[in-house]
């Protein structure tokens, strides 16, 4: 039996198969489920920082009863208390989640702007919980919004929650940035302790016969990882912090794979969705036997393996990489 140990944000963990924010989350016994099948940590479904302003307002009650009063954008908010219970509830429900296990429990906030985030960060750390997910859920539609003041929010964000707590930080962030590299350098700069890579963004689809924007919600498959893959392998030496990666792991091989590219911990969303919490005990069994297989002793030893920082020049590598899947491609193709 190989020795699955990690660490992440400075937690021991029994395993590197994190729960990545979802409502799975939502029910104590779903979370006694998953500690019972080899879970290393959960990560909390997100307390919204929309819910947090309505909260503060000490309108949530109220307009959760009269939704028709609350300006469009803002209903399906009142709502979602049913997913997470609202501000105080959220804050309940982790004490209890702290109190049912004995594996790590992180919180997560997800929104962008609001002053209520240093709040609520010290109220998740005084309800127990062991580190704080900081979701940066944003999107700059508007065209005179630049990439620094964008970059420049989210430092401010991340300096701002983790000077207010003691518990570790960490960000989930998106991939969309012209400078991945430096922006994790920075907000590793301004005290995040881990990085989560990389947010999902939901794309609405069109119904073009009722002309209408319809949510639309798809499940991750391992074709996702790769992006992360890429980012944790390139970052992987350049930069002193843990990272996570969420978004396609679904097989004990993608599980291999992230740990290869140097992540601390692979979190996992679409597959538990997918096949129920204890899919966890399986792919911990399977993680086990391919390490056995390959007579490594323990996942730390093969963390790292195939990051950048082990083969070399990361951006004359990317480069070479690049023309390769080109040419292979155009061989394949007979030309
Ligand atoms: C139904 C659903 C709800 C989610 N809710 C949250 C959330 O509240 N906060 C958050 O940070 N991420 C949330 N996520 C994103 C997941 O934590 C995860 O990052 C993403 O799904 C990628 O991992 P996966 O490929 O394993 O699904 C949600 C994902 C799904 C599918």
């Amino acid at each position: 039996m190989a020795n699955l140990e990690t660490t992440y944000l400075g937690l021991q963990l029994k395993s590197p198969l994190v729960v990545s924010s979802s409502p799975l989350s939502t029910d104590l016994e779903s979370l006694r489920q998953m500690e019972k099948a080899g879970a290393g940590a959960v990560v909390l479904y997100s307390l919204f920082e929309e819910q947090i302003e309505l909260a503060e307002m000490g309108f949530a009650n109220y307009y959760s009863q009269n939704v028709e009063e609350l300006p469009e954008p803002l209903r399906h908010i009142a709502k979602m208390k049913e997913y997470n219970q609202g501000a105080g509830g959220y804050l309940a429900h982790l004490y209890q989640a702290k109190n049912t296990l004995s594996i790590p429990v992180i919180g997560s906030l997800n929104g962008y702007y609001s002053s209520g985030w240093t709040r609520y960060a010290r109220l998740i750390e005084a309800a127990g919980a062991d580190a704080l997910e900081l979701n940066i859920y944003y999107v700059p539609t508007k065209s005179h919004i630049t990439g620094n003041e964008v970059e420049q929010m989210y430092i401010d964000l991340v300096r701002d929650v983790t000077s207010s707590v003691r518990i570790p930080v960490s960000v989930k962030l998106s991939p969309y940035f012209s400078a991945i590299a430096n922006i994790s350098r920075r907000l590793v700069g301004a005290g995040a302790k881990g990085l989560v890579l990389f947010n999902r963004f939901y794309q609405p689809d069109f119904d073009v016969v009722n002309r209408a924007i319809v949510p639309s919600i798809d499940l991750s498959t391992s074709a996702e990882l790769r992006l992360r893959l890429r980012w944790v392998a390139l970052l992987n030496g350049q930069i002193e912090t843990d990272m996570a990666i969420t978004g396609g792991v679904h097989t004990a091989e993608d599980a291999v794979k992230g740990l290869m590219a140097g992540a601390n911990v692979l979190m996992l969303a679409s597959a538990l969705i997918q096949h129920g919490v204890g899919y966890l005990g399986q792919l911990n069994d399977e993680l086990n036997e391919w390490l056995d297989t390959y007579a490594y002793q323990s996942v730390s030893e093969i963390r790292g393996l195939l990051s950048h920082a082990q083969i070399g020049d990361s951006a004359a590598l990317e480069r070479a990489n690049y023309l390769n899947v080109l040419r292979t491609a155009r061989t394949q193709g007979g030309s």
